[in-house]
């Protein structure tokens, strides 16, 4: 049975996250974008009415969201600002480990605190030599006694420098590759870490990218995510729940810029008519609006899959791969829209344009997405 109508309860919490996108987000995205500033006073509006830790079970204070929940509510606050969504839903990202190979004793430890009032959490994984190929990852950790030692520093952190609760990989020997990663639930007040300066980049300017620097930091073995070793898999479980949010973001971000050249075609006027009169804009337009639909589905289906339990490796590289490759086409084409004025900052597009370039990159490239999905149509003898 294929079943494409949203029940009640979804079509709620999108009016809620598209009102707030409006209401809260829109109005500042422009100035923190520009002062490359981070919003936490959109993230504590977000708290109060439950748009944030969508995923972490209510039991623990969270949403108790599924996945299309999640990117149903992502899309709206991404057509606000896809930087500020972004720092949002790496929230979820940061504590899925948690909920994936977390017992019940280290959630109710950590999900509890976390959702009791605002914080923010990081994913740390990527590092300055090894973000497409994790098992080079260097940063280490070393048993002694009770503890494990973590050396090493992770770089382009998303909350880097604002999370106070981290989940970090790291390796035992470098050698061994992806089996010899674990996962740890790190608190970001342990001594011995350090964040590096928040990194100047080029769009999504409101959330916060760091390094974040590891040196003789002592973690208890009860903060050890699953077994010793697992953390490779525990990660790639963790970006296979999470891709399809970036799909989602894409989405919700080429969605603004189509709604924005629309407005725009129908009062910029050359040849004495509307440039919306125009075949050649309205074909653009209309390629914007079925590339969007086409990715709003694919996410969708990576989503259903994950709510209904399925493993959606496959589904989830396919969304965040077409989704977020759609978002630079659409973006940039709403620019080709407003001509000249598309490329200065007193219009929006050009910020979404920025803004959809990270898309491609982060949450794994979308090379590395063609790899996952290549993986699946061959067996492993053409590896
Ligand atoms: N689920 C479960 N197990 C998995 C898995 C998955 N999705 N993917 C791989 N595995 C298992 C394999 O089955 C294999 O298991 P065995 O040893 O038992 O056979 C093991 O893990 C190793 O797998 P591979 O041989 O496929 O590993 P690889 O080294 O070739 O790398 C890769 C695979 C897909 C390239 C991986 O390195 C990858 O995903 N890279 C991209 C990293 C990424 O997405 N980073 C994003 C950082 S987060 C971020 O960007 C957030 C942000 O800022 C917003």
């Amino acid at each position: 049975m294929v079943e494409f109508r949203l029940t009640e309860e979804q079509e709620e919490l999108r009016r809620v996250a598209r009102e707030f996108a409006q209401n809260e987000i829109a109005p500042v995205a422009a100035e923190h974008d520009q002062k490359s500033s981070f919003p936490w006073e959109v993230y504590q509006k977000a708290f109060e009415i439950g748009l944030i830790n969508l995923t972490v079970p209510t039991e623990y204070g969270g949403g108790g969201l599924g996945c299309l929940d999640c990117c149903l509510i992502v899309e709206e606050l991404a057509a606000g600002c896809a930087g500020i969504a972004s720092s949002l839903m790496v929230n979820d990202l940061a504590i899925t480990p948690i909920l994936v190979a977390g017992t019940p004793e280290q959630k109710e430890r950590f999900l509890k605190p976390f959702c009791s009032k605002l914080q923010m959490g990081s994913f740390c994984l990527s590092e300055a030599g090894a973000g497409s190929d994790v098992a080079a990852m260097t940063t280490t950790a070393k048993r002694d006694g009770d503890d494990y030692i973590l050396n090493g520093s992770k770089m382009f952190i998303t909350n880097g420098g604002v999370a106070s609760l981290m989940t970090v990989f790291a390796t035992r020997d470098r050698s061994l590759r992806h089996a010899g990663i674990s996962g740890f639930i790190v608190p970001a007040d342990l001594p011995g870490i350090r964040r590096g300066k928040k990194l100047d980049k080029m769009g999504q300017r409101a959330s916060d990218t760091t390094e974040v620097i590891f040196e003789d930091v002592r973690v208890p073995r009860a903060n050890l995510l699953g077994k010793e070793d697992e953390g490779f898999k525990i990660a790639m479980k963790t970006l296979d729940l999470s891709r399809p949010m970036i799909g989602a973001l894409a989405v919700g971000l080429a969605r603004a810029a189509m709604e924005a050249a629309i407005n725009y075609a129908k009062e910029r006027v050359t040849f004495g008519v509307p440039i919306a009169q125009h075949q050649a804009i309205q074909f653009m337009l209309a390629d914007m609006d079925k590339e969007i639909a086409a990715a709003r589905l694919l996410t969708w289906h990576a989503a259903w899959l994950i709510d209904q339990g399925f493993r959606a490796t496959r589904e989830s590289s396919i969304a965040k791969a077409f989704a977020t490759d759609m978002a630079m086409r659409v973006t940039t084409d709403a620019v080709q829209i407003f001509g000249g004025y598309g490329y200065i900052k007193d219009f929006p597009v050009e910020k979404y344009m920025r803004d959809a370039k990270v898309l491609q990159i982060y949450e794994g490239t979308n090379q590395i997405q063609r790899l996952v999905i290549a993986r699946h149509l061959f067996g492993k003898e053409y590896r």
